[in-house]
Order: structure tokens, then sequence, then C-alpha cells
């Protein structure tokens, strides 16, 4: 279901992470696979219509010209589900701290989601727009509502919902960033977000494939993306990221 192109250079991209740019060498050798990575991702996302992320519906073209006409909405709620993506990392080692990889992992994706947070921020500064209260995401609500109450059943859904969270959020950067209504510099940051989301993606997806049987986690995936569909399409197309 995935590909393999976008797997090696998510792979490439968070390895150039880890290396923390020690020196200019390697900054330079990062930010040149950094670029190289995000255009194959680009193109990979372009070409399949999404569906490698293991999404079963694109997003409608409504979305796209309501989210296009109100940047600064989604900007704020784009804030918002950066900082609560970093929440939701902490809860899962609040949940699971009995799994080194797990939390491992969550430490690592708090920080970035956190500096996700940032960049949003700083971008809606510089647009000279407030951040306003969180009125909540009811698509991720709804999905939270599929996970399983019991262990070891819901360790596995909390993993697919994030995995589609990922994907979706990564399909509706990629239409941003390639959006031709929005001001060249917003669509390069959401560009630059790709990558990074994408790694995301795929880390949920391997801590899930870590701890469970293939085939359970490629049926349940299968029902869990079903029902993710459903919830996309029966959503009013309101300029939210997941709206
Ligand atoms: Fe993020
Ligand atoms: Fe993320």
């Amino acid at each position: 279901m995935v590909d393999k192109s976008l797997d090696y250079s998510i792979v490439r991209v968070r390895f150039f992470q880890n290396l923390k740019c020690e020196s200019k060498a390697n900054q330079h050798e990062y930010s040149l696979y950094s670029v190289i990575s995000r255009t194959i991702i680009n193109v990979e996302l372009h070409r399949k219509k999404h569906t490698m992320l293991c999404l079963q519906n694109t997003t409608n073209t409504e979305w796209i010209a309501v989210a296009s006409a109100h940047l600064d909405n989604i900007l704020i709620d784009h804030a918002h589900c950066e900082k609560k993506a970093a929440a939701n990392a902490m809860s899962m080692v609040q949940r699971y701290p009995d799994k080194p990889h797990l939390v491992r992992e969550m430490i690592a994706i708090l920080k970035e989601e956190w500096e996700h947070f940032e960049l949003c921020f700083d971008e809606l500064e510089r647009r000279g727009v407030t951040m306003t209260r969180d009125k909540g995401d009811f698509y991720v609500q709804e999905l939270a509502k599929l996970a399983r109450r019991q262990e070891p059943e819901r360790c596995l859904d909390l993993l697919l919902i994030d995995v589609l969270i990922e994907a979706r959020s990564c399909e509706r950067f990629s239409i941003l960033s390639k959006c031709e209504d929005i001001p060249e510099d917003l669509r390069k940051f959401y560009y630059s977000l790709l990558a990074s989301e994408a790694g995301h993606y795929r880390m949920f997806t391997d801590l899930a494939r870590e701890y469970y049987p293939t085939d359970e986690v490629k049926a349940r995936l299968n029902e869990l993306s079903a029902a993710e569909a459903d919830i996309i399409r029966s959503l009013p197309n309101s300029p939210t990221i997941h709206g």
C-alpha cells in the first residue's frame, strides 16, 4: 500500500534530521537532501492522488476554495492542530510508558509538533493575526470515537487513528502548497512542512507494525480508513485543516 520511493525519501529526511547538522558540511548536505526528498514526496503525492497515504478518498474542490478564501482561519486552526499533535504525543507516553520505542518516538514527535506550532504562531504574528480559542476538531473527535476501549486493541486503534490524521493533514498541506490562489510565501510554508508530516505518518505506521501482527494492522487500517473517508465526506467544507 505504501510507495517505496516515499519510504526511502522519508528515511533519508529523518536520518539527516537526527544528525542535528553538527558541521557546516552536514548542514549543506541536510538541506540538499531535504529539498530532494520533499520534491520526491510532492511528486509522488500528486502522481498517486494521495492514495498511497492509505486514504480512501481525496479532498473535494469546495474545501480548497473555502480554505484559500479564509487563510487566517486556516492558519489559526493549523496552529491548534500542531499544539494538539504535541499534546497527543504526551498522552501516548502517559498511556504506554512500558513501550520504550513508542516513548522514544513520542519524545521526538512532541518536539517536532511543538516546533510546528511555533512556526504557525510566527506566521500568524507576521501577518498581524491574533490567535482565537480552539473551537475543537470535529473530524478528530469522530475518529477518536472509533478507538476500541479495551487493550491491546486500544493501542493499535490509537496508533492507526494517528496514522490517518497525519495522512489527511499531509494531503491537505500538499493541496495548500500547490494552490495557485494562495500567496507564494504561504504555499512555501506548507511545502516546508510536508516531509516532516509524512515522516510522522510513517513513524505511527511503523509503531503499529512493531507491536501488532501485519495482517491485523492491515485489516484494522482498512476498516478505519473507510470510516475516515466517510467522516471526510460528511464534513461541511469549513475553513479548517480537517474541515
Ligand atoms: Fe506537525
Ligand atoms: Fe504531524
